[in-house]
């Protein structure tokens, strides 16, 4: 085989890669009552399926791109040609953002106390953070992302819109809640303070600790 053989057969190796829907790493009723079974079914398995699709169809041929670990798309996508950016920033970041948002739900999880001394440090009381994360939650116009990200050494609460995501603006997601009505309308209808609150039920702290641990040196965690 020729060089410039070899080299068209890798491009298209790599080109075939297709990014998958990550398993929840629990079962759909894990969560109940909190989130239920039909909600975290529809939810996992066809509106991220399908953000997990479209991207696949969006970088289907553009092998620079598809080969990259989907952090890194998002982090990078100001570096996106024109023409795929708008579809790379929605299916994209959807697919991030719910790969992230699966792995900080658990059930009777509790914070560890270096987790509570870093809210504390940050938002003055563990209550005044959860106060103002969900305040933020409430009062999101449509839908979107309310996060708590690492910004240095503070913790910072951030809302992006759409399936924005906060790699893309460089911050790093340490714990994040979705407040698209997918997410929660088919138990809990208009009733978004209720799943807020219900979401501070299923928070697993442990990833959270995690998270903490990575966005501390600057890594990301997915
Ligand atoms: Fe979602």
């Amino acid at each position: 085989m020729i060089g410039s053989e070899r080299t068209s057969l890798m491009l298209e190796v790599i080109g075939m890669e297709k990014h998958e829907l990550p398993g929840l790493g629990y079962g759909y009723a894990a969560l109940e009552p909190y989130i239920d079974m039909e909600t975290m079914k529809m939810h996992h398995m066809k509106h991220h399926q399908a953000y997990v699709d479209n991207l696949n169809a969006a970088l289907d041929g553009h092998w620079r791109l598809s080969g990259k670990k989907i952090e890194d798309i998002v982090s990078g996508l100001a570096k996106v040609p024109e023409n795929l950016k708008e579809a790379v920033r929605n299916h994209g970041g959807g697919h991030a953002n719910h790969s992230f948002f699966w792995k900080v739900l658990e059930k009777g999880s509790v914070p560890e106390s270096d987790v509570l001394e870093k809210l504390k440090d940050s938002f003055g009381s563990f209550k005044s953070f959860k106060d103002q994360f969900s305040k933020a939650a409430k009062g999101l116009f449509g839908s979107g992302w309310v996060w708590l990200v690492a910004d240095r050494e503070r913790l910072k609460i951030m809302v992006t819109r759409n399936q924005d995501s906060p790699l893309t603006v460089g911050k790093i997601p340490v714990l994040g809640l979705d407040v698209w009505e997918h997410a929660y309308y088919l138990q809990y209808q208009n009733r978004r303070p209720e799943y807020i609150e219900a979401f501070f039920k299923v928070i697993n702290w442990e990833r959270v600790a995690e998270n903490l641990e990575k966005g501390s040196k600057g890594k990301v965690a997915i």
